[in-house]
């Protein structure tokens, strides 16, 4: 699905732009966030969840106009943090379509939360009942959710797990600690509880954990109802839909997700006597990634050792996913008139540490040689978003590109940016 099309030659273009024109215009590192591409996907899950509420997660990839892309697109929004809210809402996001995350709020994250005005805060520990009722007090009730953890199995990585108990999100299931939360809750006034959330992890392939899950919380919807007599109105089945880093790699089927939850909970809650939820769901990666393409120049080429290196001039502070969960891409060299015979080789970046491997063991053209750009496609999500400010190298700009043109929106970090914050004390 990335979206790096071929020209003639051997180039790359994104939504109709040449990747070496992109490299020349705005140098490199650079990442190329395609509009249409993120627009298109946005659509596809309005088409796929025509009656569900669809939140871009926004720690996938955030900047103002990703923000207005996802509202003009009608979704909702999932920020963890009062900065990606304060970004959101100065961009013009309606704080009602936004729902706040985090298994740690912060006083400036529920201070924020409470003055902009936000949809949902999920609730993910008893800690958070009484101070975000403290917080609230008579300006309510404000509309929250609790996130449980319904004791699945899934994800693409034990760091990216978050379904199973014994990891720091959620409350779980199991052991009574969700019940008692919302117990609580339904005690406080203050909090308007509207509902469940779970996600149970990230880059998930398969739909059945999803189905599990969703029994389960509708087995718990439905104990709450016979403890308390209160019927939640929404479900909240999270993220996690896992996408293709290399062509023939699995994902994430999301129109038989959308079919099969859909039957499952119309099953599962005629089971239970339930009317069904409202669902919402929270897709990031599966809307930004397939739509990024990190650009780089090779810088040096070196056959040491019994391998072939090839060092760009990014690195793990623009993409930690390899060194961080051992992801494979799939780069390509950009521009190429002719294949040469294949080498085996290894893309390094220009950090201080052996850990620092964009792609180990990938086949590349024999005669790559320093000057060649090299293109990582499928960058669009967790890349930007979590680079580094490692060895000040700067982080890349983003550069969105549409219908043939290109345009800037998240300028290059410069040294001036780094040392101006050293103020010598
Ligand atoms: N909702 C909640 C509550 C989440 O915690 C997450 C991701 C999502 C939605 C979106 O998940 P997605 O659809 O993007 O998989 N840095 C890791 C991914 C961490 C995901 C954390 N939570 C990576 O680069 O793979």
């Amino acid at each position: 699905p990335a979206s790096a099309h071929g020209l003639p030659h051997g180039g790359l273009a994104v939504g109709g732009v040449s990747l070496a024109e992109i490299a020349d215009r705005f140098e490199t590192p650079v990442y190329v966030l395609d509009e249409g591409e993120v627009r298109a996907r946005c659509r596809s899950y309005r088409d796929a969840f025509p009656d569900a509420d669809v939140l871009y997660a926004a720690k996938a990839f955030l900047s103002r106009a990703m923000v207005r892309w996802v509202d003009e697109e009608g979704l909702g929004l999932d920020v963890c943090s009062a900065g990606e809210l304060e970004l959101a809402v100065t961009a013009g996001f309606p704080p009602d379509r936004i729902a706040l995350h985090g298994n740690v709020k912060s006083p400036r994250d529920i201070e924020a939360a409470l003055r902009l005005g936000v949809g949902r805060i999920v609730i993910d520990s008893p800690s958070e009942i009484a101070r975000l009722a403290a917080a609230v007090g008579t300006g309510g009730p404000q509309k929250v959710m609790v996130r449980v953890v319904p004791g699945i199995m899934a994800g693409g990585h034990e760091k990216i797990r978050t379904g199973a108990d014994g990891q720091k999100f959620g409350l779980a299931l199991s052991d009574g600690s969700a019940q008692h939360a919302i117990a609580r809750i339904l005690g406080r006034p203050e909090l308007e509880l509207t509902g469940l959330h779970c996600h149970i992890g990230s880059q998930i392939t398969e739909v059945r954990p999803y189905l599990a899950a969703a029994r389960r919380m509708v087995g718990l919807m439905a104990r709450v109802r016979d403890a308390h007599g209160v019927v939640l109105p929404e479900l909240d089945m999270g993220g996690g839909h896992g996408i293709a880093y290399r062509p023939g790699d699995p994902s994430l089927d999301v129109a038989a997700l959308a079919r099969r939850l859909r039957t499952e909970l119309i099953e599962s809650c005629a089971a239970a006597g339930l009317a069904v939820p409202r669902l919402a769901i929270e897709p990031g990666r599966a809307v930004a990634g397939p739509a990024g393409v990190a650009l780089y120049r090779v810088l040096a080429v070196k056959r040491t050792g019994g391998r072939v290196f090839v060092a760009v001039d990014g690195g793990m502070s623009d993409n930690p996913r390899p060194a961080l969960y051992g992801v494979r891409y799939a780069p390509r060299l950009v521009g190429r008139r002719s294949p040469t015979a294949p080498c085996v080789a290894t893309v390094v970046g220009r950090h201080c540490e052996a850990g620092d491997i964009l792609a180990a063991d990938v086949e590349l053209p024999g005669d790559v040689h320093p000057g060649d750009l090299l293109a990582l496609p499928v960058a669009g999500a967790y890349q930007v978003s979590m680079a580094s400010g490692y060895n000040m190298v700067g982080r890349p700009p983003v550069v969105a590109v549409d219908n043939g043109r290109a345009r800037l929106l998240m300028r290059r970090e410069t040294l001036a940016d780094f040392h101006s914050r050293d103020i010598g004390g």
